[in-house]
């Protein structure tokens, strides 16, 4: 199923720095920290300055922490900063300053969560792990489950649908083409259903585009 997003996402994927051939897992950890709360646009330019100043863990972990939340410039949150040095530190001492690549031990680190840890594992390591965020949450919501809009808090049926979709081949590469189609195309407030390589089989277009969800499913 969905099996239009990756043809969609290849000829339409913005063309983003920590997607580029030549990224490497710490400039993907660093995005994703970033990306949490903050727009792409805003991210960029200050992504490019930590990772052209600190390119490897060991070199933002030498830093005292102040650096670390100076350079976060108008990003917001910056706890984010004290994070990212907080986990640079744990990579340095437990990781011989690799960033490592299975989900499990990623979790492990300081500061990084469910998303993170999956995020990292997928885009910088190519594992098959379901990366569930808002915009992917808001897609299988509409193309699958027929709703507007996902639970407020992730759910177990939401983790059992998006690891049932996940692709053997190429798992990273329909992460992401979800992701960015909810970033695109399947927004939140205004849906541009007439630019999507779904329309034809969205539970939720099929369903009339109902504005509010009406009472849960059964069965
Ligand atoms: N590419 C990979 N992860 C991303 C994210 N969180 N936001 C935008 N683009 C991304």
């Amino acid at each position: 199923m969905l099996d239009a997003l990756i043809p969609w996402y290849t000829t339409h994927a913005r063309d983003l720095p920590w997607r580029a051939e030549d990224r490497t897992p710490w400039g993907v950890l660093v995005s994703e920290i970033m990306l949490q709360q903050t727009p792409v646009a805003r991210v960029e330019p200050v992504w490019h300055a930590w990772v052209r100043r600190w390119p490897e863990p060991a070199d933002l972990a030498k830093e005292e922490p102040g650096e670390a939340i100076r350079a976060w410039g108008r990003l917001g949150y910056p706890r984010r900063a004290l994070r990212l040095h907080g986990a640079a530190r744990a990579i340095v001492d437990e990781h011989d300053g690799r960033v490592p690549s299975s989900y499990e031990e990623l979790i492990e680190l300081p500061g990084i969560g469910d998303y993170t840890a999956a995020a990292v594992a997928s885009f910088a390591f190519g594992h098959r792990h379901p990366v569930l965020d808002t915009n992917v949450r808001r897609v299988l919501a509409r193309a699958v489950s027929g709703r507007r809009y996902p639970p407020n808090a992730t759910t177990a049926a939401e983790r059992r649908l998006a690891e049932e979709l996940l692709p053997y081949d190429d798992a990273p590469t329909w992460s992401v083409a979800i992701m960015e189609l909810g970033a695109l195309v399947c927004t939140a407030r205004a849906p541009r259903c007439r630019d999507c390589p779904l329309t034809e089989t969205c539970a939720w277009r099929l369903a009339g585009s109902p504005e509010h969800d009406g009472p849960p499913r059964r069965g």
